[in-house]
């Protein structure tokens, strides 16, 4: 048996690490390769890490259906510093007779002399150090050096996939910029439903959620923060706003009868139309909240959160990117969801004017009353849709 054995702290996984497990696996034709997430390694000092028990959660998520790579936590059961020694020796142990292939990043491979006894790494496995074809050192001459000094083997095996790393998706996190591109879609939702890697403030938001909110309601609230900051990005909206009033718009979202409670405990007059359809109500009083209880100043994000469930005609574009990602966030499933995503991404209005459709078709078909501020609003959303057009028209006509 060929194992390959493949340590990180993969906090998170990214696509580079998942492209280059696949890479070695197939090169090496290994008949198995382990993922180790590393609990408390030597080489460094970050009092930040995320808890090893989420990042394997995360690398678990990543290799999902994968065949022949799977996410080890021997590192993190073993108590106390880990060393690559002693996992190896877990290894050869568990897996006798079969030969071990030790993989790490080229960059890792000047430093191996420090390492906790080169030697008996080098008895134990076979050195895998993956390089990139741009790199300026020489990789065979640092290898032989290796091979001279400890005994054993260095193989150099190539990698050309996506140069990613876990610093970039955390440095984006904290930014409000996408992170869907580096890594797995289930990696993503992790990050966002478990509020991974977010500046303070927001992170302190997201605890007070914790304590008021359903679960559901929360990982909701914290994919729609995902997709604000995608469509932000998109459209050239502000992302930060984005991120802030999609965190808070549904700060009060309660089950209806808690949240006619919470309005009589705390003395919030609502209004007949509210009585009569209490969803109405956690969108004006989400925006109450989100100045008097946590603090939020700026207007734009206040009337974001307000709007997200009537609209209101003359909304602004964060407006907007607040009611579509509420709607097509990813953990939203139903039907025509995909064409709203799908829209979405090409044009703000035409999207909205989709998701506002299916709400009230599908008010109208459960017998209630749709908002009489809805038709309004469509109408409006109808004519900017029509005026892009006509000047889309007459430029091109200009140009021709
Ligand atoms: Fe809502
Ligand atoms: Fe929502």
């Amino acid at each position: 048996m060929r194992i390959g054995i493949f340590g990180g702290t993969y906090d998170p996984v990214h696509t580079g690490h998942i492209e280059t497990a696949r890479s070695v696996f197939r090169e090496l034709e290994l008949d198995k390769l382990f993922m180790v997430v590393a609990a408390d390694p030597p080489h460094k000092h970050d009092t930040n890490r995320t808890p090893a028990h989420l990042r394997l959660k995360m690398l678990e998520a990543a290799l999902e259906g994968e065949r022949g790579i799977a996410a080890s936590d021997v590192e993190i059961k073993r108590a106390g510093k880990s060393y690559t020694v002693d996992t190896l020796g877990v290894f050869k142990r568990q897996y006798r007779g079969a030969e071990l292939f030790l993989i790490v990043g080229g960059d890792m491979l000047e430093n191996f002399p420090l390492w906790r006894d080169p030697k008996g790494i080098m008895s134990m496995a076979a050195l895998t150090a993956v390089t990139r074809p741009d790199s300026a050192r020489d990789m065979r001459a640092i290898a032989d050096g290796i091979e001279r000094d400890f005994g054993g083997r260095v193989i150099l095996s190539e990698f050309t996939g996506p140069d990613i790393s876990s610093t970039e998706i955390r440095r984006r996190m904290r930014d409000a910029e996408p992170i869907n591109l580096l890594c797995d879609p289930a990696v993503e939702r992790f990050i966002y439903t478990n509020g991974l890697y977010m500046p303070q403030e927001i992170t302190a938001i997201r605890q007070k959620l914790y304590k008021r909110l359903r679960r559901k309601r929360l990982d909701h609230t914290m994919m729609t923060v995902r997709e604000a900051i995608s469509l932000a990005a998109k459209h050239g909206a502000d992302p930060r706003k984005a991120r802030l009033a999609a965190i808070l718009h549904d700060c009060i979202k309660l089950p209806n009868r808690e949240l006619l409670e919470y309005c009589e405990t705390n003395g919030y007059e609502l209004s007949a139309d509210e009585r009569a359809n209490p969803y109405l109500i956690h969108s004006r009083l989400g925006a109450e909240l989100a100045e008097t209880e946590f603090g939020v100043t700026d207007p734009e994000v206040l009337n974001a959160i307000r709007r997200h469930t009537l609209g209101q005609v003359g909304m602004s574009l964060l407006d907007k990117i607040i009611y579509v990602a509420d709607k097509i966030e990813p953990s939203r499933e139903y039907e025509g969801v995909a064409e709203m995503r799908e829209e979405a991404y090409r044009d703000i209005d035409s999207a909205m004017l989709l998701v506002m459709k299916h709400s009230a078709d599908y008010t109208a078909a459960s017998g209630r009353q749709v908002n009489p501020s809805t038709r309004a609003v469509m109408d409006w959303l109808a004519e900017c849709i029509e005026n892009k057009r006509q000047s889309h028209n007459d430029t091109e006509e200009n140009n021709g």
